[in-house]
């Protein structure tokens, strides 16, 4: 069973080798096809390059969020708007315009900056519908998980926004491709007050929770955990230049 795995980018400090790490896990996953999309007006050669090099499978898109989204959290703005809604709809519908409802292969949202345990990769294939399992460092707890018995979703173990019917991260579960297709209008809701409900959204149109499956041992294991990448601060490249310093491996920025 093929895994389609969409993984949202921008360009930062930090792209290449978030990305490189990821690429490294993927090496160690048969049977993938990556989709990126990048947040850009157009496929930028700079992250073309660093795609090819991989030597995955790997389908390269685009689309830039809008300027209404695109709010940086300072001092007096608290506000963090909801990330990659975009992207993730390009995605779906690259998927039901290049595969077959009736493929038999599961839909994954990778954020690029998170850690994956090549193991959760096993246990995605074995989703009927909707698969569930913990996520380490998620919510202000050291996991975020669903509480299972016997394979099914009794309640959850969550801290933050306690109003999320499915208070799990993006990184959290997988979906069957006919799913996709099946709810071919699905797409998350572009809105700024979308933050922590992306999952609720797409979860409570395809499935219900009764009906999703724990996987990882009755969701006691974590292979996947919500790493965030530190935002690095470089010098200017003025202060660079007033010590007669220049980068010179253009290439590798
Ligand atoms: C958390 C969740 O894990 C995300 O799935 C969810 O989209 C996000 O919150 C949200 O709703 O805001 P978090 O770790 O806080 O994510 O955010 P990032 O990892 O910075 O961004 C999520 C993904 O979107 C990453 O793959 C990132 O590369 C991408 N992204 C981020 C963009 O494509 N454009 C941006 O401007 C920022
Ligand atoms: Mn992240």
């Amino acid at each position: 069973r093929r895994i389609y795995i969409i993984t949202p980018t921008y360009n930062r400090t930090e792209q290449k080798a978030d990305l490189t790490r990821l690429a490294q896990t993927f090496y160690l996953i048969p049977n993938i096809l990556w989709i990126i999309i990048e947040d850009a007006e157009k496929p930028t050669f700079r992250l073309k390059k660093l795609l090819d090099s991989f030597s995955l499978p790997i389908v390269h898109l685009n689309y830039l969020t809008p300027g209404y989204l695109r709010i940086k959290i300072t001092s007096t703005n608290k506000f963090k708007p909801p990330r990659a809604m975009f992207q993730r709809n390009i995605a779906l519908n690259w998927l039901r315009n290049n595969t077959k409802s009736t493929e038999d292969a599961i839909v994954y949202f990778a954020d690029d900056d998170n850690t994956y345990d090549w193991r959760l990769f096993i246990e995605m294939r074995q989703i009927k519908n909707v698969g569930i399992w913990p996520v380490g460092i998620s919510g202000r707890l050291a996991y975020e998980r669903p509480i299972c018995y016997y394979g099914r979703v009794h309640s959850w173990f969550r801290y933050v926004a306690i109003h999320r019917e499915f208070p799990i991260d993006m990184a959290g579960f997988a979906i069957r491709l006919g799913l996709i297709h099946h709810y071919k209008y699905f797409h998350f809701n572009v809105s700024i007050t979308s933050v922590g409900l992306l999952e609720s959204q797409i979860l409570s149109t395809m499935t219900t929770i009764n009906d999703l499956e724990c996987l990882a041992d009755n969701a006691t294991k974590i292979y996947v955990w919500h790493t965030k990448t530190n935002e690095t601060y470089l010098v200017s490249n003025e202060i660079l230049q007033s010590l007669n310093m220049v980068y010179n491996l253009n290439d590798e920025l």
